[in-house]
């Protein structure tokens, strides 16, 4: 009885093993980075999501339609709208992303992504992969980057959190051993954090950034996590002005909301599930994990998305027209920059502080007492082409 079920759990293993070494070795030949400014035109693929992801999704694209007019009419960049990236979709084909929408996905060279819901466990879903997961997979994206700004209390950070490997590469591939034991598995590759603590060096000594904080729980799950951090170090060398310290994740997690302490933080790098967590924190020091961006950046593609899920709960309670469009919004500044309109991306910044968090002449609840999507995403666009924008924005820095 025990012997048949260590042999299938090995074999079950064994198969991971494979994958993972043949992921490794992919990650090992050097991918050519895109180069946007060589694109005509650009291909910006919207997926709409789940819940309130279109409702979001939609104001996000106005805003960057509007942004963009001059590009768009010169045909140098164009919009694509992606149907079917629905958990109704996803069900009905049993796939993490269906096949055709990928394919589309992968025709575009970056994509603005509204929530999708993940099912789980005694859901009427099936228990497939979440869709962001596996997108992140499929497209080899990374690098999970997530800024979180509070200037009136000094804030000023830059999370890299790596996004394909850890507790998440094998998330839906753990082993029911037996009825009683499960198991699930973390991984942490040399070429996956070299990538990612990489680009986290390279942010901070581009934007003149001295430090950067490693976060681990190297000191329990030594050899995963140890790798992480030894990496880490390795990388730092290269960087001789900047400083570098680490952290482990639960007092890291403690110190965020330590007024005094969390200043000093400026960027910091960490393995996939520890960066879930810690970025929903401090999403919610800026007010809430409806106003923070993510960009998941790789080598060919980037998908920029809100940090927040897709919120059935405001659809069914018909509510989702007063979902708060900030996170998919700054998703979208986050866009802009990447693709090159750096310009676009800092204005669209600036309207967002004002609006979200100096002026705050709308007030987003979720709820009819509050401003809808589409009224708080005029107020951005309002904000956005005011000729006096950059003045007021500076009206408020410390
Ligand atoms: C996020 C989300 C996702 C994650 C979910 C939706 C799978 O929480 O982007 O942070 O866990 O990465
Ligand atoms: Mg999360």
């Amino acid at each position: 009885m025990t012997d048949k079920h260590i042999n299938k759990a090995t074999i079950h293993f064994q198969k991971l093993l494979q994958d993972q070494l043949a992921r490794v070795d992919r990650m090992s030949t050097v991918e050519e980075q895109t180069d946007y400014a060589a694109l005509n035109p650009i291909i910006v693929g919207i997926l709409g999501g789940d819940g309130i992801g279109p409702f979001i999704a939609a104001e996000a694209q106005r805003v960057l339609e509007s942004l963009l007019q001059v590009p768009l009419d010169a045909g140098k960049i164009t919009f694509r709208v992606i149907e079917g990236l629905t958990i109704e979709k996803r069900a009905e084909v049993r796939q993490a992303i269906p096949g055709d929408v990928l394919e589309e996905i992968k025709e575009c060279h970056v994509t603005l992504k509204g929530p999708t819901t993940t099912p789980r466990k005694g859901d009427p879903w099936p228990n497939i992969e979440s869709a962001n997961i596996a997108m992140r997979k499929e497209l080899d994206l990374f690098a999970n980057v997530r800024p979180v700004r509070v200037p009136s209390e000094g804030i000023d950070w830059v999370f890299f959190r790596e996004n394909t490997e850890g507790a998440y590469a094998l998330g839906s591939n753990g082993i029911d051993v037996t009825d009683d034991l499960a198991m699930d598995f973390t991984v942490t590759s040399t070429q996956g954090s070299e990538r990612l603590l990489r680009l986290a060096f390279e942010y901070a000594n581009k934007n003149n950034i001295n430090k950067v904080t490693l976060v681990s729980k190297a000191n329990v799950v030594k050899t995963t996590d140890g790798k992480f951090l030894k990496v880490g170090y390795e990388i730092a060398k290269e960087y001789p002005d900047i400083e570098v310290d680490d952290w482990y994740i639960d007092i890291m997690t403690a110190k965020l909301i330590d007024p005094k302490r969390r200043t000093q933080f400026r960027v910091m790098a960490l393995p996939n599930l520890y960066g879930d967590i810690l970025t929903d924190e401090a999403a919610e020091l800026q007010g809430g994990v409806g106003t923070a961006g993510s960009a998941n950046i790789g080598k060919k593609y980037a998908m920029f998305e809100a940090i927040h899920g897709s919120a059935p709960r405001m659809v069914v309670e018909g509510r989702a027209q007063y979902a708060d469009p900030s996170s998919m919004i700054r998703a979208g500044a986050m866009l802009l920059r990447h693709i090159g309109y750096e310009g676009q991306g800092i204005r669209l910044e600036m309207a967002l502080d004002i609006t979200g968090q100096f002026e705050k002449k709308l007030v987003m609840t979720g709820r009819k007492d509050g401003a809808s999507s589409r009224e708080f995403c005029d107020y951005v666009l309002e904000t956005i082409n005011a000729p006096d924008l950059e003045q007021r924005w500076k009206s408020h820095q410390p």
